[in-house]
């Protein structure tokens, strides 16, 4: 299975402070907010990893991510010229993706809980050994602005609506998908929305009626970080500050997860940490790999 974040839009929603950077590099506390999904890619075991963004950031993408080999990554990189859509990220990564599955991670999202890496897992074994989709349902109080689910009285998952006026319940789909490489000819096939663009709800809506959809739903115990708005960029950095103080350990620190894996050596991890050790990041893997 291969990976796909996508690190593009405009950001419009964070004006002034993405009038000059890319909105997945601001901080979540301590390290750049793409840290977070690239956490979630390597911790469902993903090493081909490419990063779809817009002419203008992606230089800012290679300064800092490289070509991933520092994490024992193979990272690419890829311009989606236009803002048209989640899904258009599969028509962009085509190429790169070959006929791999994929688990395609918003450069927004954050995910914190319980069993994660288990969930990764088991997506991935849906998308490569049963051909069947994965998406993560997560009760919000604001519905309205992301895709929805619907349930029947089974509590079975029966529907999907992106951005619905009258969201069919509190339960939204997070920004973490999983699917069989039949993604590639689904999003090629899927029209453009009334916004102008190829929608991840389509995609979904379609592998839900080919009952080739798993839908996950998340504990309450879960945290699923919005990263959209100033505050919740804010929250966002305080989450993060306060886990991280309260258990002594870092949430989305690559060179960890790496030498965990075993995909790197502790001395790649040292070197790494004495070019920032002015920082909690640093200081954090000096302490506990020296
Ligand atoms: C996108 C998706 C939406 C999903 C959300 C998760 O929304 O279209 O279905 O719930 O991401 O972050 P957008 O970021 O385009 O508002």
């Amino acid at each position: 299975m291969k990976g796909i974040i996508m690190a593009g839009g405009n950001g419009t929603r964070l004006l002034p402070i993405t009038g000059g950077a890319s909105k997945q590099l601001l901080p979540i506390y301590d390290k750049p907010m793409v840290y977070y999904p690239l956490s979630i890619l390597m911790l469902a075991d993903i090493r081909d990893i490419l990063i779809i963004s817009t002419p203008e950031d992606m230089a800012h993408y290679k300064r800092l991510l490289g070509d991933g080999s520092q994490w024992g990554l193979s990272i690419d990189y890829a311009i989606q010229s236009k803002p048209q859509g989640i899904a258009q990220g599969f028509l962009v990564g085509k190429k790169f993706l070959g006929s791999s599955s994929v688990c395609l991670v918003l450069g927004d999202n954050v995910f914190y809980g319980p069993h994660l890496e288990s969930h990764l897992i088991k997506a991935k074994i849906n998308a490569t050994k049963h051909q069947v989709a994965t998406v993560f349902g997560v009760e919000v109080n604001n519905p309205h602005q992301y895709g929805v689910l619907g349930f029947n009285q089974f509590h079975q998952a029966v529907s999907i609506e992106e951005k619905p006026n009258t969201p069919p319940s509190n339960i939204a789909v997070a920004g973490l998908y999983f699917y069989p490489n039949s993604v590639i000819q689904m999003a090629a096939k899927i029209p453009f929305s009334k916004r102008g663009e190829l929608e991840i709800t389509t995609v979904n809506q379609q592998y839900l009626s080919d009952n080739a959809l798993d839908v996950v739903q998340l504990s309450k115990s879960f945290t699923w970080l919005d990263t959209g708005s100033p505050e919740s960029l804010l929250e966002a950095s305080q989450f993060i500050h306060t886990i991280e103080k309260r258990k002594r350990s870092k949430v989305a620190c690559l060179e960890e997860i790496a030498f965990k894996k075993g995909w790197i050596t502790k001395s790649d991890v040292l070197m790494a940490a004495k070019k920032m050790n002015r920082t909690p990041y640093g200081q954090y893997l000096i302490n506990n790999y020296l």
